[in-house]
């Protein structure tokens, strides 16, 4: 408990899913927690105040630059500065590369990969005035092997990890620690649509034989925003049940 004890954390996606999971986990270890979202951020606000937590929910469309500014300024209004920022939000496909309209492909790019520009854009002169802050940007198991039926999601995540390596390069000198955290198959909403026999094929696939809970993953987030991986940056930490290990 209270490995995040005098921090903020901004944590987008947080209305649902493993973004969800990451701000309780957050807010339970002692983090002042704002939840961002486009939908479900003032729930999860709530839940986290309810439970003991300090936590706002503040909405934020992490694909437009102002929505950014607005989110930042009021989390700075409300506690002061931002010490970690973590990106969550994302959007799901399941196209074959010839059904994929260019608009599709621009929304994915848009939401998964600039809303990661963004952000990292937003925090990083105030992390560097104050030679601290923590970035961990969720990439996907998507960008490290073939999967089937998502090309634009693949593209937006590879990219997800590419930026995250090349700006953690930049900015370690500045005590500024990026990663990124690649989830295999997680149970979380965004896979209620898919069939029994789909969910099948992933669980055959994971060599742990089973699907990855949300709390898995805002573990490994929770190690990567707290002092205990100061010396870790620019790496994807994926955690697959073994997935891409095979
Ligand atoms: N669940 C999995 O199996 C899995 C696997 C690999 C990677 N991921 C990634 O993990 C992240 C969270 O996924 P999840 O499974 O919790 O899905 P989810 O659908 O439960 O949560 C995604 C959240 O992102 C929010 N969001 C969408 N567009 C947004 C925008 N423009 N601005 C702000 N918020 C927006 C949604 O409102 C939602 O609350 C995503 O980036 C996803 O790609 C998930």
């Amino acid at each position: 408990m209270n490995r995040l004890s005098g921090k903020t954390a901004l944590i987008t996606g947080a209305g649902s899913g493993i973004g969800r999971v990451i701000a309780h986990k957050f807010g339970e270890e002692g983090a002042a927690v704002v939840c961002a979202d486009i939908k479900g951020f003032e729930e999860t606000a709530k839940e986290i105040a309810d439970a003991g937590g300090k936590a706002i929910g503040v909405e934020l469309d992490v694909s437009k630059l102002d929505s950014w500014k607005k989110a930042y300024d009021l989390t700075v209004h409300e506690f002061g500065a931002v010490d970690a920022l973590v990106n969550v939000a994302g959007i799901p496909e399941a196209a074959d590369i010839l059904d994929l309209e260019e608009a599709d492909f621009d929304k994915m790019m848009n939401v998964n990969l600039k809303g990661v520009f963004f952000g990292m854009k937003t925090v990083l002169p105030h992390f560097v005035e104050k030679s601290a802050g923590k970035i961990v940007n969720i990439a996907s198991l998507a960008a490290h092997v073939g999967l089937t039926k998502l090309p634009s999601y693949s593209a937006s995540k590879g990219g997800v990890v590419s930026m995250t390596r090349q700006v953690a390069m930049d900015y370690a000198g500045k005590n500024i620690q990026i990663n990124a955290v690649s989830p295999g198959i997680i149970e979380t909403p965004i896979l209620a649509n898919i069939s029994a026999e789909m969910k099948k094929q992933f669980t055959d696939a994971t060599p742990a034989n089973r699907l990855g809970r949300p709390d898995e993953i805002a573990s490994m987030v929770l190690f990567l925003c707290s002092d205990e991986s100061d010396f870790i940056t620019g790496q994807a930490m994926i955690v697959d049940g073994g997935w891409g290990s095979q």
